[in-house]
C-alpha cells in the first residue's frame, strides 16, 4: 500500500464508473483526483465510495482510522487543470458520447505531460475515434472495466493501431497493482469482448423465450445456480478440455 501512496490517478467523470474506479485505487493505496463538469456529483460520489468501503471492512481489516486515511486520499476539483496537476495516469469515465469524449481527451492532453497515459472507460467506442484530436495519441487506449471494478476482477485493455507498447505496459502493471486481470484485445472491435459475450448469451436467451421453451426467471436461475458457478472456476475453453474426448 505504502509504495502507491505517492502516485496520483486522475479520474474525469465522477459518476458510477468514475467513483467505482476511485474506490479500487484508494483501496490499493493510491491518491485520486476526480474532476466532473457537474461539481454537485461529489456528494453522491463520496456516498457511493463510503458505501463501497463497507464491503471491504472485514476482508481488508478496515477500522475507522484506516477508513479516514483512505478517504483523505481523494480530492474533487472544479477545474480540470487542477485535477491533472502531478497526475501519473488519467482515466476518462464521462457519459458514452463520442463528441464529448473527443473534446475531453483533447482538453486532458493539453494539460498533462505528453507521456502520461490517457485511458477511456468507454464500453463501446474504440479509442482511435475518441483520441482523434488528442495530442500524442499513442499514449491513449481503452480501459474497459466490469461494473463495478471493485468486485469484477478484470479490465479489458484495447489499443489502437498506434497505441505505444509503453502505454500498454504501464496499463498492464497499473491493473496488476490493483489486483485486476488485464485482458488484452489484439485489435479494436466495437463492444469489445465482455459485452459481446454477454450479448451472445442474451441473444440465445431471448430466442429460447420467444420460442416458448423456457421462462426468463428459469434462465436467470440456470445462470446464477449453474453456468455462473461453473464459470467462476472454469472458463468455457477449460470446460471443453475437461469433456470426454471423442
Ligand atoms: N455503467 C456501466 O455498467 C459501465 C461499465 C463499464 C464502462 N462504462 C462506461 O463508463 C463511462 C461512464 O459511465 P457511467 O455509468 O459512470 O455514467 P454516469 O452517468 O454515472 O457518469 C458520467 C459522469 O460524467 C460526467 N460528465 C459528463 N460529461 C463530462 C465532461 N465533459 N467533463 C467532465 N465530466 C463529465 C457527468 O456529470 C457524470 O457525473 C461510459 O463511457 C460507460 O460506457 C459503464
Amino acid at each position: 500500500m505504502i509504495k502507491n501512496s505517492k502516485k496520483l490517478i486522475t479520474i474525469v467523470g465522477g459518476g458510477n464508473i468514475g467513483s467505482s474506479w476511485a474506490l479500487v485505487f484508494l483501496l490499493h493505496g493510491y491518491r485520486v483526483s476526480i474532476y466532473d463538469k457537474n461539481y454537485e456529483v461529489q456528494s453522491k460520489s463520496k456516498k457511493s465510495i463510503k458505501r463501497g468501503l463497507n464491503l471491504f471492512t472485514e476482508s481488508n481489516n478496515l477500522d475507522s482510522k484506516k477508513i479516514k486515511n483512505i478517504l483523505s486520499r481523494i480530492n474533487y476539483f472544479k477545474d480540470l487543470k487542477e485535477a491533472l496537476y502531478d497526475t501519473k495516469y488519467v482515466i476518462e469515465a464521462i457519459n458514452e458520447n463520442l463528441k464529448d469524449k473527443i473534446n475531453v481527451f483533447k482538453d486532458i492532453s493539453q494539460n498533462v505531460d505528453k507521456d502520461i497515459v490517457i485511458a477511456s472507460s468507454s464500453s463501446f467506442i474504440p479509442i482511435s475515434k475518441i483520441s482523434e484530436k488528442t495530442i500524442n495519441k499513442c499514449r491513449c487506449l481503452n480501459l474497459h472495466p466490469g461494473n463495478p471494478p471493485y468486485l469484477l476482477k478484470f479490465a479489458e485493455i484495447v489499443p489502437s493501431t498506434y497505441t505505444s507498447k509503453k502505454a500498454l505496459d504501464q496499463t498492464k502493471s497499473l491493473l496488476k497493482s490493483i489486483k485486476l486481470h488485464p485482458i488484452i484485445l489484439k485489435k479494436e472491435i466495437d463492444g469489445f469482448v465482455f459485452n459481446r459475450l454477454q450479448g451472445a448469451l442474451l441473444k440465445e436467451a431471448y430466442s429460447l423465450i420467444n420460442d416458448d421453451i423456457v421462462s426468463a426467471s428459469d434462465i436467470d436461475l440456470l445462470v446464477t445456480n449453474g453456468l455462473g458457478l461453473r464459470w467462476a472456476v472454469l472458463g468455457p475453453f477449460e470446460t471443453i478440455d475437461l469433456n470426454t474426448k471423442g
